[in-house]
C-alpha cells in the first residue's frame, strides 16, 4: 500500500457520518477488524455488512460479561450469519491473578489490573494481527475522555515500532439517540439489558443501570472517583 497521509485522511473524514468513515476504512484496509462490545455498537456490524460481506468481528470475552450479553453475542452471530471471534485472557496469568487476589479485587484496588488481564492483553494479541481496527466509541459517551477523539487515528497505545496500527471510530459524531433510531428503524437485535436501565454496558460486576438523566458513564466502575474512566482499550484517550 502507498504511504497513507493520516492528517489528510483525518481532514477528509472529519465530522463525516458513520457510513462514510466505515466505507473509507474498509476500502483502505483488507485486514481490518470490528471490535464489538455486545451493546449498541452492533450498528457498526450492520453498516459494515452492507459494504462488505467478509468482515472480521471480535469481542473481548472477559469471563465476567452479563448472561444477557453472552446471549446477545449469539443472537447477533445468528442474525447476521457471521463469526464473532471471542478473545479470552491468558489462562496462566488469569489463574494466578484470581488465586492471589480473588474475583473482586477491583472494588478494593481499582479496575486497571483486572482490565489489563481480561481485556487489554487479549486485545493486544489480536491487534498485532491486523492493520486497523474499528471501534464504536462516540464523543457523547464521555465528556472527559472522548471529546478530542478523531474519526481516524494512529493507535499509539497498540502500535509497535514494526507495526503501525490505525483505529477508526465511525460512530464518533453520532449521539446515542441517533444510534437508537437506527437500531429501531432497521429492527436490529439489541442487548436485553438496555430494557433494564443499562446504557453503557461492560462487565457485570463493573456496570450498573443508571437513573433517568444520569450520564451513561456513571454506571461504569461507579465506586471509583475521578472522571477519566477508561479501561485501557482506548488508552490514548487519556494522553490528550
Ligand atoms: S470501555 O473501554 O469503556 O469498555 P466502551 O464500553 O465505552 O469501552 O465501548 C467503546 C468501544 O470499545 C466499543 O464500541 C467497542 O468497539 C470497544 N469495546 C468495549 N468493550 C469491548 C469488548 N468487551 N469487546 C470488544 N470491544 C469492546
Ligand atoms: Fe475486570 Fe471489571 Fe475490567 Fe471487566 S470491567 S475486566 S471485571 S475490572
Amino acid at each position: 500500500m502507498t504511504e497513507l497521509n493520516i492528517e489528510q485522511l483525518q481532514t477528509d473524514l472529519a465530522d463525516k457520518n458513520p457510513r462514510v468513515i466505515l466505507k473509507k476504512a474498509l476500502e483502505l484496509f483488507d485486514n481490518i477488524a470490528i471490535s464489538f462490545s455486545g451493546a449498541e455498537d452492533v450498528v457498526l456490524i450492520d453498516m459494515a455488512l452492507a459494504l462488505r460481506k467478509d468482515i472480521q468481528v471480535f469481542s473481548l470475552d472477559t469471563g465476567r460479561l452479563h448472561a444477557e450479553t453472552y446471549r446477545y453475542l449469539e443472537k447477533v452471530r445468528k442474525h447476521y450469519q457471521i463469526n464473532i471471534e471471542l478473545l479470552t485472557p491468558d489462562r496462566n496469568v488469569l489463574d494466578s491473578f484470581v488465586k492471589n487476589k480473588g474475583l473482586f479485587s477491583f472494588y478494593e484496588d481499582g479496575h486497571q489490573e483486572c482490565c489489563g488481564i481480561r481485556k487489554v492483553e487479549p486485545l493486544k494479541r489480536k491487534l498485532v494481527q491486523v492493520d486497523a481496527w474499528i471501534t464504536g466509541q462516540r464523543k457523547d459517551q464521555s465528556q472527559d475522555t472522548r471529546q478530542a477523539v478523531p474519526e481516524v487515528q494512529i493507535d499509539t497505545a497498540f502500535s509497535t515500532a514494526e507495526h503501525q496500527l490505525l483505529k477508526f471510530n465511525p460512530l464518533l459524531n453520532w449521539s446515542s439517540a441517533q444510534v437508537w433510531d437506527y437500531i429501531e428503524a432497521y429492527q436490529m437485535p439489541y442487548n436485553e439489558l438496555h430494557q433494564q436501565g443499562f446504557i453503557s454496558i461492560g462487565c457485570e460486576p463493573c456496570t450498573r443501570a443508571v437513573l433517568p438523566n444520569q450520564h451513561e458513564r456513571v454506571g461504569r466502575w461507579w465506586w471509583e472517583s475521578g472522571a477519566k474512566k477508561e479501561c485501557g482499550l482506548h488508552a490514548e484517550n487519556l494522553k490528550k
